[in-house]
């Protein structure tokens, strides 16, 4: 459910917030009046550092939280803001927006996750989702790239998902030290060995668009139909609500048509480098 006016933020506060990798923070912010608006999982919100601007950011919590989880990578004048907060510190929230993953639609299926990077903040609600009605689903996969294990996002939850001995869980490293002994090599690599029953698989991938392209080919491979790939887009964000065609993604705008899209809708435009 959107505020009445969508271009408003709304004030929220940081409440915990918790250091995930060097340069990534997850944080809780709760509204500071009211409750937080409903949302679903692969939505974003947009969070204005006061001052500084907005930057477009998914949603990583579960949907029985009462604050918005949000995980923020600094990369950048918004992002930096953001990641440097404090508990208590404000921040403005316009939101959320966008399209979800089909996670009702999957049920009765596999689903299999492929998250490269960053790219498991905005998987990580459908995941929640996923497990917490387990008995609705069939296989469930996990399939997580990054640099090296340093950059490993969520770690413990990882391995707390890796203890369930009905989820399947792999990490991959793009380069390792000796005292790694797991997969080496890029995520798409990972799918041929899993292995997908290709008329009962749902596939949710996030990730670096370079990444996004060659997952969806070694899916396409495995054939698992591009009406059951669903990818998540990102683009730069103004308004976030389709009017000022910043995010602009050959005919579609990412911020109402997207992020979450089906492949076979942009199989044409993913394969071009730039768009
Ligand atoms: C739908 C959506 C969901 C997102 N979810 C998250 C999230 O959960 N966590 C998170 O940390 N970030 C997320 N992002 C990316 C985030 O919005 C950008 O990193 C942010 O705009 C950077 O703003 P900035 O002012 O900090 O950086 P800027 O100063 O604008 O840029 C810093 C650097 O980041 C690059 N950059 C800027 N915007 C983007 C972008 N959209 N994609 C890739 N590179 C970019 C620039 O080219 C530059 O090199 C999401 C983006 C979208 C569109
Ligand atoms: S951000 Fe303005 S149209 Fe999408």
């Amino acid at each position: 459910m959107l505020d009445a006016d969508p271009f408003v933020p709304q004030i929220y506060r940081i409440g915990r917030m918790r250091r995930e990798l060097a340069d990534t923070v997850t944080l809780e912010l709760i509204p500071q009046s009211g409750a937080r608006p409903a949302f679903e999982p692969g939505q974003f919100n947009m969070l204005y550092a006061f001052g500084i601007g907005e930057a477009a950011i998914s949603v990583s919590g579960a949907r029985d939280n009462i604050a918005f989880v949000h995980t923020v990578r600094d990369v950048g004048a918004v992002s930096g803001a953001i990641a440097k907060l404090v508990p208590g510190a404000a921040v403005g929230l316009r939101g959320p927006f966008g399209t979800s993953w089909p996670v009702a639609a999957a049920e009765g299926c596999d689903v299999v996750f492929v998250a490269g990077g960053l790219g498991l903040a905005p998987l990580r609600p459908a995941i929640y989702e996923v497990l917490a009605n387990r008995e609705r689903y069939r296989r469930i996969v996990i399939l997580f790239g990054c640099r090296d294990p340093n950059e490993m996002l969520y770690r413990h939850e990882l391995e707390q998902w890796r203890q369930h001995l009905d989820i399947e869980v792999e990490v991959t490293v793009d380069q390792a030290r000796a005292d790694w002994h797991g997969n080496v090599g890029v995520v798409p690599a990972l799918i041929a060995r899993a292995g997908f029953e290709p008329h009962t698989t749902f596939a949710f991938v996030c990730g670096p668009e370079v990444m996004m392209r060659f997952t969806a080919s070694a899916l396409r491979a495995q054939g698992i139909p591009s009406e059951r790939i669903y990818l998540s887009m990102e683009r730069n964000m103004k308004c976030a609500i389709g009017l000022c065609g910043h995010c602009q993604f050959g005919s579609s705008f990412i911020c109402k048509d997207g992020p979450v899209m089906q492949l076979d809708r942009i199989a044409s435009i993913l394969a071009v480098r730039e768009v």
